[in-house]
């Protein structure tokens, strides 16, 4: 007889950024590996790991709320992980909290997440929140199935230390992996079905290594390697901060076809006061050169960017600077968020504390501006030829969805597979997504 505890099926629930999302992946693999089937759709997991992230206040409530509501059909508790961010910060007090939760385990340490669960098993309750640097990826089982668009994390972790941000606490300081992992990785993911590669991290363009050669290079250069590898058809890269933006990294956009126009790069405010009290290192100012950079080398590439609305002090005037940055950039995308007081950071502790309210209304009126400039990027899109990696089917019968080179959200109708790569017209605009025609049949 087995052990009633040992799960045969699991759930990965991803509530994060990107690297959260590839972290879950890695997980789910991992799981596999030990002989563990994923759970079906709409069907009970015997364990379930809940991807946590900590970066504003209410993405971390909600983890105790999804512990509270986790039943199966016969009203018992699966076994459940915490993983992610919020395990790193608070791992202890979410063992105290919740006793339902068995394990908690942080973003460095999740490949001994079956030594975890054997404990488990044995009714032990467990925390691992220990940060070896690369340690995981060295154990962590060959990527092994992947969609057309994959994930590959190449750094982690942040020295940055903006005033309002917990990520430089809960992942740690920013290391690089090693090249050689790197190009090993990404050929998996290709023998696997990626057709695309998103390389990933908290300051992705703080990556550097040596390749094979020895010679030391930046993501520029791992870009540029990566982009000989035939069946590699697209490369993006995200999140970059400006501070680490150099030469070779525009330049690059204007050299390598394969890499995508689109750029998100995050400036958070348009006040220099402002962003002076974030901790960033860039004025207004020096980012907006910056893109103009990128606009020289590759005129027609997509922006993006991140913004915080209500900073500690944030004055109605030093609003109105970011909206006129976003007046001036014309964004084909951006997140923006109200700013969330994170215990431990610097700004918690700053006086001027804005009125939610206040941030309401100022959060509506950015997101009104980039609303506006996305519609109008889409729109003056429409009626160009590009190519769209086919991600998936859609609603209707022989209708396809994937990604312009833009990152657009693509749909049409035709003769296509997922992976494929086709070339379309763009049609018609909408706010988040375009049509398109199709004009030829697959190339890949
Ligand atoms: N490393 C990236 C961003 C990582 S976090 C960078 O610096 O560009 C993603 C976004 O979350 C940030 O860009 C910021 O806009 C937002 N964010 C981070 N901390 C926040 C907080 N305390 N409150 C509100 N938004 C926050
Ligand atoms: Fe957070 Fe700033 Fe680091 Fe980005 S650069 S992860 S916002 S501390
Ligand atoms: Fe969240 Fe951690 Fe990513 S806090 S945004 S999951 S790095």
């Amino acid at each position: 007889m087995p052990n009633p505890r040992t799960p045969r099926t699991y759930r990965v629930k991803s509530f994060g950024c990107q690297m959260n999302v590839y972290d879950g992946e890695r997980m789910a693999e991992l799981l596999a590996d030990k002989g563990m089937a994923p759970a079906a759709e709409g069907e009970d997991a015997d364990l379930v790991v809940l991807n946590t992230c900590h970066i504003r206040e209410k993405a971390a409530e909600k983890v105790y709320s999804d512990i509270g509501r986790l039943k199966k059909a016969d009203g018992s508790k699966p076994l459940i992980a915490v993983a992610g961010c919020v395990a790193q910060a608070e791992g202890e007090e979410i063992m105290a909290r919740a006793p339902a939760v068995s394990m908690v385990v942080g973003p460095q340490a999740y490949h001994r997440l079956p030594d975890l669960l054997d404990k488990a098993a044995r009714g032990e309750r467990a925390t691992d929140t220990d940060m070896p640097a690369n340690a995981k990826f060295d154990v962590l089982p060959q990527r092994r199935r992947t969609g057309p668009s994959a994930f590959l994390t190449v750094q982690e972790g942040c020295d940055k230390f903006c005033t309002y941000c917990v990520v430089p606490y809960t992942r740690g300081a920013e290391i690089s992996r090693p090249y050689k992992d790197l190009i090993e990785e990404a050929h998996k993911l290709i023998d696997s079905g990626a057709r695309e590669i998103t390389l990933l991290g908290q300051n992705v363009n703080a990556w550097s290594g040596e390749n094979a050669k020895g010679d030391a290079i930046g993501l520029d250069g791992l870009i540029r390697e990566l982009a000989k590898i035939p069946d590699l058809r697209r490369i993006r890269y995200t999140t970059s901060h400006p501070m680490d933006v150099t030469e070779g990294l525009v330049s690059v956009h204007f050299e390598v076809d394969k890499l995508m126009p689109f750029l998100h790069l995050p400036v958070q405010s348009g006040s220099d006061r402002v962003l002076k009290a974030m901790n960033r290192s860039h004025t207004a100012e020096s980012y907006l050169r910056l893109l103009e950079r990128f606009r020289a080398a590759r005129p027609d590439i997509a922006l993006s960017g991140d913004f915080i609305v209500g900073f500690p002090g944030e004055t109605d005037a030093e609003f109105e600077e970011t909206l006129k940055l976003i007046d001036e950039v014309r964004y084909a995308q951006a997140f923006s968020f109200k700013y969330s007081a994170r215990p431990g950071t610097p700004a918690a502790d700053m006086d001027g504390h804005i009125a939610p309210e206040v941030m309401d209304e100022r959060l509506q009126r950015l997101q009104a501006a980039i609303n506006r400039d996305q519609l109008a990027f889409n729109q003056a899109s429409a009626g160009k030829t590009c190519t769209v990696l086919v991600e998936r089917k859609g609603k209707h019968p022989g209708q396809w969805l994937g990604k312009s080179p833009w990152l657009q959200s693509v749909h049409f109708t035709g003769n296509a597979a997922i992976g494929d790569l086709v070339a379309v017209e763009l049609a018609e605009a909408g706010p988040n997504s375009l049509s398109a025609r199709l004009l030829e049949p697959a190339t890949a």
